[in-house]
């Protein structure tokens, strides 16, 4: 089935598409989401197969409200609870063991399931209007960069769904960031729009997963986090912030803050005064932007290391892997 994708701002007309078993780009604070009824199966198919993801990748489960949460989940733990408590509606998502009700194919036959409420005033208002979570994974292709804005869900995949809730930019930029609570120490699994200093203010044992670590280079094998991954189709090469480098007619630079001067004429900036937030907001367009200029290596920086700068790196580092 090929669809003449519309987007528009109408959460009615996303809802009926959605009950009638079709799928739906939406709008989150994080990233764009390809969203479907995440209790049936068949919608689920549908989900694996427009984005080309293989069935061993995880989806995670948007619900309106806590109270949702109960039928989904068998157990409900209170380090689990005064996390949601503090960052829900938000960039976090959590792992808790899952209930009869939710399919195998939405947690690859593992027994957690991930689940998240979205801040974003149209989504939200949406899953408050439900019978059912969405199964929402990032609205891109397998592997390529997350959308962060209609157009990029259009520009990929177009044709693979009837409509597309418009909420105009995402305003964190970067996905959510995955504690989950398998075990007694809540583990990160996914860096993402909540920093590991913010999440430990909360739970101050939780840790990072090993893949996480900065020493860590070996390709991934844990669902999702396979190393190539958000990867634009240019090169991506790090160097030092202080190299002089020149620059071929078909490369640029990305540098973190417009205050360090360039004089490379090809130099884009992820923010104007060196705002980690705002860089993480502007990354993925960035990324784009570079593949339909057809730049074919792309030299950055790494930001620093910190809050939401340790998942902006964490992204490079998976984007630049592939070369
Ligand atoms: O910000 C976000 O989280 C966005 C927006 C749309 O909500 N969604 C998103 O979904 O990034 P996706 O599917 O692109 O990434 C979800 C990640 C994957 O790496 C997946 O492997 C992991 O979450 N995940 C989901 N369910 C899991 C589970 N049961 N166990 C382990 N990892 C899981
Ligand atoms: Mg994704």
């Amino acid at each position: 089935m090929t669809w003449e994708t519309q987007i528009g701002n109408e959460i009615s007309e996303a809802k009926q598409w959605l009950d009638k078993n079709e799928l739906v780009g939406i709008p989150t604070e994080t990233v764009y989401g390809l969203a479907g009824n995440g209790l049936n199966t068949q919608v689920l198919a549908k989900i694996f197969e427009a984005k080309n993801r293989p069935y061993f990748d995880p989806l995670i489960l948007h619900i309106g409200n806590i109270e949702q949460i109960d039928a989904l989940v068998t157990d409900f733990p209170q380090k689990a609870k005064m996390l949601t408590r503090v960052f829900w509606p938000g960039p976090l998502t959590i792992l808790l063991p899952k209930s009869e009700l939710v399919p195998e194919m939405v947690t690859s036959g593992s027994p957690y399931v991930a689940l998240r409420i979205p801040k974003h005033p149209l989504t939200l208002e949406l899953l408050q209007h439900l019978d059912y979570p969405l199964a929402a994974p990032s609205a891109n292709p397998f592997t390529y960069v997350s959308p962060t804005r209609a157009q990029h869900v259009l520009d990929n995949l177009g044709g693979k769904l009837p409509y597309i809730l418009n909420g105009g930019d995402c305003t964190v930029g970067i996905e959510s960031t995955i504690v989950s609570f398998a075990e007694p120490i809540p583990k990160v699994l996914r860096l993402g729009g909540i920093g590991i200093e913010e999440i430990q203010t909360v739970l101050p044992e939780a840790e990072l997963a090993i893949q996480h670590m900065p020493t860590e280079q070996r390709l991934q094998s844990a669902p999702g986090q396979l190393m190539v991954h958000y990867a634009p189709k240019c090169r991506l090469i790090p160097i030092e912030s202080d190299n002089s480098l020149s620059l071929g007619l078909n490369d640029a630079l990305l540098r973190f803050s417009k205050q360090c001067k360039t004089n490379e004429r090809q130099t884009f900036y992820l923010s104007e005064y060196g705002n980690l937030a705002e860089a993480a907001q502007r990354l993925f367009s960035l990324l784009r932007m570079f593949d339909e200029r057809q730049f074919e290596t792309v030299y950055f920086e790494w930001v620093p290391n910190t809050g939401i700068g340790m998942a902006i790196n964490d992204r490079l580092k998976r984007a630049s892997s592939k070369h």
